[in-house]
Order: structure tokens, then C-alpha cells, then sequence
């Protein structure tokens, strides 16, 4: 039996990274993130708000009032880790902006800078750079989406997407978006990295769903780590990562194997 709370050791957290800037093998963001300069920092907020601006590290690390989350974290590739973040719900910067009637959704953008991310002058580098994710309007305002700046009573390693990344924790991992550096509202859906890759196997929505598989595997089980080739830890995965009754009024009415 597999302790659904049991966190994932900080040494796997920080070893086993999906960081496509710093290379694809898990591996990769651990030994080569370190390249990627986080101070000075800043992240600008721009488009349907009244007033666009920027915030400075600093502002984000003494502006918001800052809690310790534990989540369960699902990645689309059927793995997950219980982690214990560090940070602020996203609404709460959001409003600072003052957003306008006509917002209805969020798109991020993640730091681009060749020089310092090795993956991203890789020529198997497959995605269209910056890495960008979005949100509707209502997700990005739910009290569950976090903004990070730390784990495990810590800052963010930089492989985990130091100095601010998002974390949204009833959606596939890849929409949880590191590194952030521009946040613009809008009117309409923006497009993301993994949609434009391949609109098929991952779709705007990606929240986590059991029942409606990726093409090339199965979404009904995950392997919790961490795990050995002894001790699988394979479990059921919940629909909505098991958030379902935070987060399932959003989608009421909504085709979930269509908007997936
Ligand atoms: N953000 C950026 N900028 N680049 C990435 O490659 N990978 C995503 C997401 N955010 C990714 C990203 C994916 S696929 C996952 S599963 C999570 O980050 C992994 O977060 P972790 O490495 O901190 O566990």
C-alpha cells in the first residue's frame, strides 16, 4: 500500500526535472540549471489590465504573505511526487493589476536566454522557445493555483524553476510553468508550447483525468515517487489529481474528452 502523503525526498525532487531549456533527460535541469542567471529578476504583467507593470524579485518575496502547500504533483508522462511548495496564491498578483472585464485568460512566458539554457541551442531542441503555458480567467484566479518561490521551507532550486515558477495541481504537470518572466492577460486563449508541439496528445485544458488516455499510453494509474524497479508504487490515478471537489464546478458542462 502506497502512502498517498508521503513526500517525495528533496534529493529526488531536485534530480528527476522535466526543464526542456536545460536538455530532456531528467537529469539534465540538475546538472545544468545552475547556468541560468535568477537575480536581478523580474516579472512583467501586461494586456487586459489597468495597471501593467513590472514586480522585482524582491517585491514578490516580501509583497505576498507566503504558506507552505503540499501537493500531490502529476506529471503527464503517468509519474508523480507529493512536494511541499513554498508560496502565494496567483490571484493575489493577479489583482495588484487590477484586471480588466475583458480578461479571460492567462498566458505565461518562461525566461529565454540562449546563452545561459544549453537545451534550448540544442538542435534536438523540439520546442518552439520561449516555453509559454496559459489559463482560463477562473483557474488562474482559484485559490488552489500557486505561485512558487520555494520548496521544502526553502527557495526554488534553480532545476524546479527558480526564482517563481507555477504550480496548478489538479493539471498535468507541463501547464505548472517555471522560471516566469511575463504574464499577460487577454481576451482570448492563448496558444501554449505543448499545443503547438502536438495539439493532439496535449491539449489546452490538461487537467489530470483518468479516464481519457494520451494517445500513446495510459492515464489511469501513475508511478509515485520515488519508486524502484522492486517497489513500482504504481496507484490509481484521481481525476482532478484528487482536487475534483475544489475544482470540478469549473468545468460543469464541459466535454472532458473533448477539452482535454
Ligand atoms: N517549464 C518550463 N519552462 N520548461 C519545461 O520544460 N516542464 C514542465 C513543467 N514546467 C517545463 C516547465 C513539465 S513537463 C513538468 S512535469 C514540470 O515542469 C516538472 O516540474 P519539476 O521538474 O519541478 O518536477
Amino acid at each position: 500500500m502506497v502512502n498517498p502523503w508521503i513526500t517525495a525526498p528533496l534529493e529526488d525532487v531536485k534530480a528527476y526535472c522535466n526543464f526542456y531549456e536545460f536538455g530532456t533527460d531528467k537529469g539534465d535541469p540538475g546538472r545544468y540549471a545552475h547556468e541560468m542567471t535568477v537575480d536581478p529578476w523580474s516579472i512583467e504583467v501586461t494586456g487586459e489590465v489597468h495597471k501593467p507593470g513590472k514586480l522585482n524579485l524582491e517585491d514578490i518575496l516580501s509583497g505576498f504573505d507566503l504558506e507552505e502547500r503540499v501537493y500531490r504533483f502529476r506529471c503527464v508522462e503517468a509519474w508523480s511526487m507529493v512536494i511541499p511548495w513554498v508560496g502565494f496564491p496567483l490571484a493575489d498578483l493577479l489583482q495588484r493589476f487590477e484586471p480588466t472585464g475583458k480578461a479571460r485568460y492567462v498566458e505565461f512566458r518562461t525566461l529565454y536566454r540562449r546563452g545561459e539554457m544549453r537545451g534550448t541551442r540544442s538542435f534536438t531542441s523540439i520546442i518552439d522557445w520561449p516555453y509559454r503555458e496559459g489559463l482560463r480567467m477562473d483557474e488562474a484566479m482559484h485559490p488552489l493555483t500557486l505561485m512558487s518561490v520555494g520548496l521544502y521551507g526553502n527557495t526554488l532550486p534553480n532545476q524546479n524553476g527558480a526564482p517563481v515558477r507555477l504550480v496548478v495541481p489538479w493539471k498535468y504537470g507541463f501547464k505548472s510553468i517555471k522560471s516566469i518572466v511575463s504574464i499577460r492577460l487577454l481576451e482570448k486563449q492563448p496558444g501554449t508550447s505543448w499545443e503547438a508541439l502536438n495539439p493532439r496528445e496535449y491539449g489546452f485544458y490538461s487537467n489530470v483525468n483518468p479516464e481519457v488516455n494520451h494517445p500513446r499510453w495510459s492515464q489511469a494509474s501513475e508511478r509515485r515517487l520515488p519508486s524502484t524497479l522492486f517497489k513500482p508504487n504504481r496507484i490509481p490515478t484521481r481525476m482532478f489529481n484528487g482536487y475534483g471537489e475544489q475544482v470540478a464546478h469549473l468545468y460543469d458542462g464541459m466535454d472532458l474528452s473533448r477539452y482535454y
